[in-house]
């Protein structure tokens, strides 16, 4: 006997990167951050109380709300939190899209948007990114979303779409442009003034990347207190906990110490890039905290294993498009070094 909905027995659930339990590996498969998060994290979390942890957090968690609206200049109603940018996404395809209603966005993307419209058995149209990633803008507005995501910087590729060019995307669009900002804190810039310009624009962010709390699950989005209302409609009560609140407050709160992984990133993005590059690979131009690293010979698919032989961890997609090339987070110079000794053996 089937238990479960047809379209949820036929699914392919989404498949996180290997999260190993030895110690020893060096992990650039996730692109989490590799520098621990701000100091006044940890003490606030530990200043947490047994009082704090015996009642409900604030449904909306109202201090990150206040910190994020403080660094953002945007308005507290504008901002709704999320346990990771997971659930805001979750939030985003139940409130948006449906058996009657398109989800649009341009692929090769992040690959949840697929499974989480397939859970709401939703209509889709995935429209190709052009040859280096350039945006299908016309395609994109044809497609007619109710709702249409873009990844930006995109992953895998890393590419970015001028925030300008967003902008008249989202003029253009009859329906809702979400804008997924996971990795913008590595990016020249940002379409969180869009947020505020535009009625139908929704930014969504993450302390994963930027703020070294990827184990800590928060998220973050802002758009006008219209889609914010409505997507408070589709909320657990309670998504953010009363730790995670704590923590990301104080984490959004100290710019100046997220600002400086945010450089020591970039740099070595750079230096990573040029290295590849010398070794034979072909980088796309990243604005995130990972490359996309294209080779021939050997194949993308047994560098990926002989460097797993090594604990060195690195994403490989076996999918059209994907399956020549490497997703390769940055990591601390040692582990860049790492990286980049055990390639230098192998191509
Ligand atoms: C493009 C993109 N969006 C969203 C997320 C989810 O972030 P979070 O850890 O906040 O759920 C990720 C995580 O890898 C991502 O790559």
């Amino acid at each position: 006997m089937a238990y479960f909905r047809a379209h949820i027995e036929m699914l392919d659930g989404y498949v996180p990167g290997e999260q190993p339990s030895e110690r020893d590996v060096v992990k650039l498969n996730t692109n989490e951050n590799p520098y621990p998060p701000s100091p006044r994290v940890l003490e606030a979390v530990h200043s947490i109380t047994g009082e704090q942890l015996r009642r409900y957090p604030h449904p909306m968690g109202q201090a990150f709300r206040q910190a994020a609206a403080d660094v953002l200049g945007v308005r507290p109603e504008m901002v709704i939190c999320g346990n990771g940018m997971d659930d805001l996404l979750n939030m985003v395809v139940r409130a948006f899209s449906g058996p009657e209603a398109r989800l649009v966005y341009p692929s090769p993307t992040y690959t949840l948007y697929a499974v989480l419209a397939a859970i709401e058995a939703s209509l889709v149209t995935e429209v190709a990114f052009g040859p280096e990633y350039e945006l299908p803008f016309d395609d994109l507005v044809a497609a007619d979303g109710r709702v249409t995501f873009l990844c930006n910087p995109n992953s895998p590729s890393g590419t970015f779409v001028p925030v300008e060019r967003v902008a008249e995307l989202a003029r253009k669009v009859r329906g809702v442009l979400v804008v997924d900002e996971a990795y913008v804190d590595f990016a020249d810039e940002n379409c969180m003034r869009l947020a505020s310009e535009l009625p139908n624009v929704l930014v969504l962010r993450t302390l994963s990347k930027g703020y070294s709390l990827a184990g800590m699950r928060f998220g973050y989005g802002v758009g006008s207190p219209e889609l914010i209302e409505g997507l408070v409609k589709v909320k657990d009560s309670y998504n953010v906990d009363a730790i995670s609140i704590a923590a990301a407050t104080a984490a959004m709160r100290d710019q100046e110490y997220a600002r400086g992984n945010w450089e020591r990133v970039r740099s070595e993005r750079e230096r990573l890039t040029g290295e590849l590059t010398g070794l034979g690979f072909s980088v796309l131009p990243s604005q995130s905290n990972f490359l996309l690293a294209s080779i021939a010979d050997p194949t993308a698919e047994s560098l990926y294993e002989s460097l797993k032989a090594r604990k060195i961890l690195v994403r490989y997609f076996k999918q059209p498009r994907l399956d020549g090339s490497l997703r390769i987070t940055v990591g601390t110079p040692k582990e860049n070094d790492a990286l980049l000794a055990a390639l230098r053996e192998l191509v």
